[in-house]
């Protein structure tokens, strides 16, 4: 983007005040830890909380301070510990080592992070930070968007590793809701749509946003949602709710989980490596071996999952969640449908409602809803592909989507564990097809 084009970021207060509310939502998160809980790391794909709170912070030391005439950043180590990928920035502490950083001690991230946050505002109070520097402070708190939601799906992995059941937020079950009725299908006509994010610059080639109906109003996009461009869309319907719970268990109850013809090659090798029966964190309460202890447990015989409140009894009327790219296939083949692709999704839901996105006192999706977005992210049957003519960033900035685009898929919508406002209906995460600790359901299409 170049010095003087359309831009719609406010330049003092408002800039200050958004940075300022996306950093104490993070801290928001954090305060529920100790800091024992923000140091291991439960698996490579996953970080510890501190780690997250540090490289949220790093990030825009990074992308942000180091344009200030004269800022120089107090611990160059920090580069080291908390850059995760960025080839242009230098070396990394390995990322299957992250929870290995006993320190810095959680209490000197905290202070980094106030640091760092008073260094921003100073900046920004002070007309210190150019054009360049604003688009990437926005980067940095979309990017810290990202990792808020990361930093929970992590919290969430590691705790249901811990027999005790932790609970990250005290909350009591929802009354029991009634199950959704069949699916509805909206018909997606054949023809040319118009698919992406608006160039922000407002460049995009003359004619490319003049017919659109639903054009998406500006605003931030990664630069993987750009440019938009038109697709054939073959024509089709797509479901007007996501798969639920009790839909689940009566493919569980087919033998979904044990008939291979149902699965992609790879997927059922990774059935069977993993020995999946069942979503992610989800368990069949097999009893104690004490009969009368069984006989007055409200569960015996019933799927549980772990929740960022606890163990509790699957409920039926919920979107399923943490499943693989695998098992939505496989789920789909069942059902005699199959997954959209992301653009038939993007024509499909434009215009519906975002809901369910994070409420930190929550933290799990509600139930389904027709016609609307949200709760759990949607696996999709797309390839997580550069559209045509994308534009590599210089630079870091350049590494941030980029260098991820082969052997992943693209997911849609948003999920419980999502920031409000991060939610749109041209964002693609992506992640790859064997991946269940995200909060990732599906919807069909057929
Ligand atoms: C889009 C969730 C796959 O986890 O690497 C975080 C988000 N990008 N920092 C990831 C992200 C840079 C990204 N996902
Ligand atoms: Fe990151």
């Amino acid at each position: 983007m170049t010095v003087g084009s359309v831009c719609t970021a406010p330049r003092t207060g408002s800039t200050v005040e958004r940075f300022m509310r996306v950093r104490g939502l993070t801290d928001l998160l954090a305060s529920r830890l100790s800091p024992e809980d923000q140091i291991p790391q439960s698996m490579t794909a996953a970080s510890p909380a501190a780690w997250h709170r540090a490289h949220t912070t790093w990030f825009f030391e990074e992308f942000v301070l180091a344009r200030v005439p004269g800022y120089v950043a107090p611990e160059p180590v920090f580069r080291f510990l908390f850059n995760s990928y960025y080839e242009a920035v230098g070396p990394r502490q390995p990322r299957p080592e992250r929870g290995l950083i006993t320190r810095p001690s959680v209490a000197e991230i905290s202070d980094f992070r106030a640091r760092v946050d008073e260094a921003v505002v100073a900046a920004l109070e002070a007309g210190d930070v150019d054009e360049r520097g604003l688009e990437l402070l926005e980067l940095g708190c979309h990017h810290e968007q990202q990792h808020q939601e990361l930093l929970l799906m992590d919290i969430k992995h590691l705790f249901s590793h811990n027999p005790i059941d932790p609970v990250y937020v005290d909350r009591s079950a929802d009354p029991a809701a009634a199950t959704p009725g069949e699916t509805e299908w909206l018909a997606v006509v054949e023809g040319v749509a118009q698919i992406g994010a608006p160039d922000p610059t407002g460049g995009d080639a003359p004619g490319v946003h003049a017919h659109d109906g639903h054009a998406p109003s500006g605003g931030f996009s990664y630069d993987n949602e750009r440019p938009r461009h038109r697709v054939w869309i073959p024509g089709g319907e797509v479901a007007t709710r996501q798969v639920t719970v009790g839909e689940w268990k009566r493919f569980m109850a087919d033998g979904g989980y044990s008939r291979p013809e149902l699965w992609l090659s790879d997927g059922w090798a990774t059935v069977q490596a993993e020995g999946w029966d069942a979503p992610g964190y989800w368990r069949r309460e097999d009893g104690t071996g004490d009969a009368r202890a069984d006989a007055e447990s409200a569960v015996y015989g019933e799927w549980t999952t772990f929740t960022l409140s606890g163990r509790r009894p699957v409920v039926d009327a919920e979107p399923v969640l943490h499943v693989s790219f695998y098992e939505a296939d496989a789920y789909a083949r069942w059902a005699g449908a199959r997954l959209p692709t992301e653009f038939e999704w993007e024509v499909a839901t434009t215009g519906w409602q975002i809901r369910d996105e994070l409420d930190p006192d929550r933290c799990h999706p509600r139930t389904v809803a027709d016609r609307t977005i949200g709760g759990v992210w949607e696996w999709t049957s797309s390839a997580y592909l550069p559209y045509p003519g994308f534009v590599t960033e210089e630079g870091a900035a350049g590494e941030y989507n980029g260098k991820f685009m082969s052997d992943q898929h693209v997911l849609r919508g948003g999920s419980a564990l999502t920031p409000a406002g991060h939610t749109r209906h041209t964002y693609r995460n992506f992640f790859p097809a064997a991946s269940r600790w995200a909060a990732a359901g599906l919807r069909l299409a057929r």
